[in-house]
C-alpha cells in the first residue's frame, strides 16, 4: 500500500508539472503584453499603419514573411532569412535574436524564459491581428 501511495504522488506530480508546462506553452497574453512594453514597444508598433520606428511595424506578424514590412529597410540578413513567422520561428529568433539569425541589425539580447517567451507570442498574436 505504501508502494502504492508513492506512485500514485508520482503521478500526481507529474500531472501537476506536465498541466504547467501546458500552460507555459499556450502563454498568457495579459503578461506577454507587460514584457511587449518593458522589452520591445521602444522599437514596435503593432497596430495597422503603424510607424516603422527603429524597428519594422509588425502589424499581421503570424503568417507573415519575414523582412516584408512596406518601407522598411531591413537588414540583408533578414530580407534573406526569407522565413515565415510563426509560434516556433518567432521564439527561435527573440530567443536569441544574433544567434538565431547572424547579422540581424536588431539589438535585442534575447528572452531566455520560455514562459515569458510564450506570453509574449500569445499577445503577438492577439494584437497584431
Ligand atoms: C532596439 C530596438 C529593438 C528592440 C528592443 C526589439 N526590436 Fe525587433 N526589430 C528591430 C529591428 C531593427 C528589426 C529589423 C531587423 C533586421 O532587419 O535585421 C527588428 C525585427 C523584428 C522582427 C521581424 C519583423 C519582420 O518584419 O520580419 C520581429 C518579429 C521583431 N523584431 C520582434 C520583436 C519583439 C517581439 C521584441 C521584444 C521582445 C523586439 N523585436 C525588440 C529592433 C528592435
Amino acid at each position: 500500500m505504501k508502494r502504492l501511495n508513492t506512485v500514485l504522488a508520482v503521478l500526481v506530480a507529474t500531472l501537476a508539472m506536465s498541466t504547467t508546462a501546458a500552460r507555459a506553452q499556450a502563454g498568457d497574453a495579459t503578461k506577454g503584453e507587460r514584457v511587449f512594453v518593458t522589452q520591445c514597444k521602444a522599437c514596435h508598433t503593432l497596430e495597422r499603419d503603424g510607424a516603422s520606428v527603429a524597428g519594422p511595424n509588425l502589424y499581421g506578424i503570424m503568417a507573415r514573411r519575414s523582412g516584408t514590412a512596406r518601407g522598411y529597410g531591413y537588414s540583408e540578413a533578414m530580407r534573406r532569412f526569407a522565413i515565415e513567422w510563426n509560434d516556433q520561428t518567432l521564439a527561435g529568433y527573440l530567443r536569441d535574436p544574433k544567434g538565431d539569425m547572424p547579422g540581424t541589425k536588431m539589438v535585442f539580447a534575447g528572452i531566455r524564459r520560455p514562459d515569458q517567451l510564450a506570453d509574449l507570442i500569445a499577445y503577438l498574436k492577439e494584437a497584431t491581428r
